[in-house]
C-alpha cells in the first residue's frame, strides 16, 4: 500500500515564514517525525510526499535514512488539489492509498496497522477520528451564542484516511471545491459512507504556534 503525504501548505495559521512542516520539532523538521512514524508501518510499501513546486526547504535536509520514500513537486492551491495531483502521479497497480497530513507528526504506527486491517474488506474505506468532547456553540454576529449544537454523533476527522486510489481520484476530481477539506468529504459527496475508526487525541494536527510545544510533549511521552 502507498501512503500519500500532502506537505504543500504554507501554514498561514502558524504565522511563520518557514512552512510548519519544516519547523524544528524536538531537533528535527516536523515532517521528519511524520515520516519516521510511517516507515514503521510494515504494510506501507512506499511513502510519497507531495510538496509545492516552489518549495525551498525540502532539499536542505537529508532524507536518505528513509527508504521507500519519494517526493513529488506537484502541490496545488488547496490540500485537495495537492492530494489529487499526487494521486495522478502515482503509478502502479495499488488498490488502496493512505493519505496522511504532513502536519500530524505524533501518529502512532500501531494505529495505522490496526486501521489497515479493519478496512481491508470495506467497500468504501475510512478515516481515523475522535468523538467530540466539548460542548459546541454556534456563534452569531458579535460573537454571541445563537444556540448549543448537540454533539451526539459528532466526530473530529483526523488522518490517515484510507480509500481506493481510483475512487478517491474520481471523487476529488468531480467534487473539488472549498467544502472538500479532507478525503472523506469527497467520497461523501458521491453518497458513499466512509467508516469512522477510533483515532487518538494524541494525533494532533500542528496548526497554531502553541501546537508545536504540545507535539513535543506528546512525542516525548510516546518515547518513554
Ligand atoms: N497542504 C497541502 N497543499 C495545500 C494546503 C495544505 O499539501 N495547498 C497540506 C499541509 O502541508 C498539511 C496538510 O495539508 O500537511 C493539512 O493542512 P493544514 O493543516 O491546513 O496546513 P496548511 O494549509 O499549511 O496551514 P494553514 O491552513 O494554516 O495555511
Ligand atoms: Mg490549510
Amino acid at each position: 500500500m502507498i501512503a500519500l503525504i500532502p506537505a504543500a501548505g504554507s501554514g498561514s495559521r502558524m504565522v511563520s515564514v518557514t512552512p510548519k512542516q519544516y519547523l524544528d520539532l524536538a531537533g528535527k523538521p516536523l515532517i521528519w517525525h511524520t515520516l519516521s512514524a510511517l516507515v514503521k508501518v510494515a504494510e506501507l510499501d512506499r511513502i510519497v510526499v507531495v510538496i509545492s513546486p516552489e518549495d525551498e526547504w525540502w532539499g536542505s535536509f537529508d532524507w536518505s535514512e528513509f527508504k521507500r520514500l519519494d517526493v513529488l513537486r506537484c502541490g496545488g492551491a488547496s490540500r485537495a488539489e495537492s492530494v489529487l495531483n499526487g494521486l495522478h502521479a502515482l503509478q502502479g497497480p495499488d488498490d488502496w492509498v493512505l493519505v496522511h497530513d504532513a502536519a500530524r507528526p505524533c501518529l502512532d504506527p500501531a494505529l495505522v496497522s490496526q486501521m489497515i486491517a479493519e478496512l481491508a474488506n470495506h467497500p468504501v474505506g475510512g478515516i481515523l477520528a475522535v468523538p467530540v468532547a466539548d460542548t459546541l456553540k454556534l456563534a452569531q454576529a458579535g460573537q454571541h451564542i445563537a444556540h448549543t449544537h448537540p454533539r451526539d454523533g459528532l466526530w473530529q476527522a483526523q488522518t490517515p484516511q484510507m480509500f481506493r486510489v481510483v475512487q478517491l481520484a474520481h471523487a476529488l476530481a468531480i467534487g473539488m471545491g472549498p467544502d472538500i477539506t479532507d478525503e472523506a468529504s469527497a467520497l461523501e459527496k458521491l453518497g458513499l459512507q466512509p467508516k469512522l475508526i477510533m483515532g487518538s487525541p494524541w494525533n494532533l494536527k500542528v496548526t497554531y504556534p502553541q501546537d508545536l510545544r504540545l507535539a513535543e510533549l506528546i512525542l516525548a511521552a510516546a518515547a518513554r
